[in-house]
């Protein structure tokens, strides 16, 4: 055989391997899809599905959100079906305490929710199961317990406030600009998860840089990340990323972007040595060789931090807005404790401020920052109302819906009440199976204690300098789809100068 006739049947050989395996692909994609699409009853005709598919509920309600929690009022259960996705979900405390605590293994976060932010996250420590989650959540449970971290997280937050917040609402009062207190919010948490994980400061906060080229590409891979939740089949997106187009494309450059700007300060590090610092990336890597692990445990804590202080902070402005007795409370205690002559509280003397707490508490509860979560069941089960799960199914705790029952909290669930969190004027921890806002049990969230201090950090400077208004208060908030909860048009507020 000549040398030609050998290149020509190789050739040959491959293409039919080619098309061989091209086959079995397309076999085995319709089969999966097949699976896929049985398990979500596509054809299910009852009420709620049909109203889901001919997006017919929006007739009557702004939010989807809106609409599940008027459904789980209506259940017995607290409990509810959306056969076309699968998705069981419920609002009943029970239900919540059984799946994050009392059968916590048979219900991770599973392949589907970390097939979608797999790009972005990787082996990050919020997509992960098993052994690589337990591996990272002991050793974040360490350091973000180290009083040298906390200290050193307090101090980025301070510095935050009053080197470029403070100026900057001054700044707007002056101007009498309307400002998006939302977009502030974003930036000031990027901020300060950038300079907390990486060390590095993308200034985002001050007016006159440009916006950082990180924050931008991290919100596009964010949403276009979330957005992958929200096709048919995740056969549409994953076809998409095979042929590298359209919103795919995108994500994928948005994520080179992030993953350049980790690799430039992991080697930073290595350069500069990390011994004698506190930011969560230097830590690690006493501990991890591996640059692409560092990355994405680092990539995961700027999730955790960012979207959902800003949108509990942005949560917190829209109802005290319409609240101003709450806000009179505030601003009294935030006096009291502070004492006269003082320019800025304590991080002592913001942990005795019950009310502030309260009132953070209390926003959140009626606007969760994460407005549900869902999980895979492993194995077939039976919650404790009853409900069957089926094994592989999606299942869904609502904190959004949570709030908003009567059964849980009261005839005036629906009212920003700080007080509700009150005995004696002490703040008693809610229950956190009835209040799942920071998730709960094995998996509850590692940053709850840094977030509320930072909020409450943000108020009790803000509070007592200005006044706040949101410029169209008596607008329902409608929300933006995504991971956390983000509304649609910003929070616009005008801002005016107290005389302290
Ligand atoms: C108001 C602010 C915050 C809220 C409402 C919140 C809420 C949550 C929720 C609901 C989860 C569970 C997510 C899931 O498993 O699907 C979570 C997990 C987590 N949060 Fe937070 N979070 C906040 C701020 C933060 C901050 C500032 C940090 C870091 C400094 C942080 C670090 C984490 C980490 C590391 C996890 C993963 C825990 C695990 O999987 O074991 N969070 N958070």
């Amino acid at each position: 055989m000549s040398l030609l006739e050998g290149f020509v049947s190789l050739e040959s050989m491959c293409a039919t391997c080619g098309l061989l395996f091209f086959c079995f692909t397309l076999v085995f994609s319709c089969f999966s899809l097949l699976v896929f699409i049985s398990r979500m009853k596509p054809w299910c005709n009852c009420d709620v599905c049909k109203s889901y598919l001919t997006i017919s509920w929006s007739n009557k309600f702004v939010n989807l959100c809106d609409w599940y929690t008027h459904l789980m009022r209506k259940s017995q259960t607290g409990t509810i079906h959306v056969h076309v996705l699968g998705n069981t979900i419920t609002s009943n405390p029970d239900n919540v305490e059984y799946i994050l605590k009392t059968n916590f293994h048979n219900y991770p976060k599973g392949k589907p929710f970390s097939a979608i932010l797999g790009d972005l996250l990787g082996q990050g420590i919020f997509n992960v199961d098993g052994h690589s989650w337990k591996f990272q959540r002991k050793m974040a449970s360490l350091e973000l317990g180290s009083v040298a971290i906390r200290a050193h997280a307090m101090e980025l937050v301070n510095e935050e406030i009053h080197a470029r917040l403070l100026p900057l609402m001054a700044s707007t009062a002056r101007a009498q600009r309307v400002l998006d207190l939302q977009d502030i919010f974003t930036r000031f948490s990027f901020d300060n998860i950038c300079k907390f994980s990486f060390g590095m400061d993308p200034a985002c906060l001050v007016p006159t840089l440009p916006v950082s080229d990180l924050a931008v590409a991290f919100d596009l891979a964010t949403k276009l990340s979330a957005e992958r939740a929200m096709n048919a089949s995740p056969f549409i997106w994953k076809a998409k990323r095979l042929l590298n187009m359209g919103s795919e494309k995108k994500l994928k450059d948005a994520i080179k972007v992030v993953n350049d700007v980790a690799k430039e300060m992991i080697k930073q590090r290595r350069e500069m040595g990390f011994n004698k610092r506190n930011d969560l990336l230097s830590r690690f890597m006493a501990s991890i060789d591996d640059d692409v692990y560092l990355r994405d445990i680092v990539v995961s804590f700027l999730l955790a931090g960012r979207d959902t202080v800003a949108s509990g902070l942005t949560g917190f402005f829209y109802l005290l807005s319409k609240s101003p007795e709450v806000e009179a409370l505030i601003r009294e205690e935030v006096g009291r404790v502070a004492g006269p002559g003082q320019e800025f509280p304590s991080f002592e003397q913001i942990r005795q401020m019950h009310y502030l707490n309260a009132a953070v508490h209390e926003s959140m509860r009626l606007f969760p920052p994460i407005q549900f979560d869902s999980k895979y069941a492993s194995e077939d089960d039976v919650l404790p109302d009853g409900t069957f799960v089926r094994r592989g199914s999606r299942i869904t705790y609502h904190p959004y819906a949570m709030a908003r029952m009567d059964n849980i909290w009261g005839p005036d669930c629906l009212e920003f009440r700080p007080e509700r969190w009150l005995r004696h004027g002490v703040f008693v921890p809610p229950c956190p199976f009835k209040y799942p806002v920071f998730q709960a049990g094995v998996r509850v969230c590692l940053g709850k204690d840094l977030a509320l201090t930072e909020m409450k950090s943000i108020v009790a400077a803000l509070l007592p300098r200005f006044h706040i208004r949101v410029v169209q208060p008596d607008q329902e908030p409608r929300f933006a789809p995504g991971l956390t909860a983000t509304l649609r048009g910003g929070l616009p507020v005008r801002v005016s100068e107290r005389k302290c």
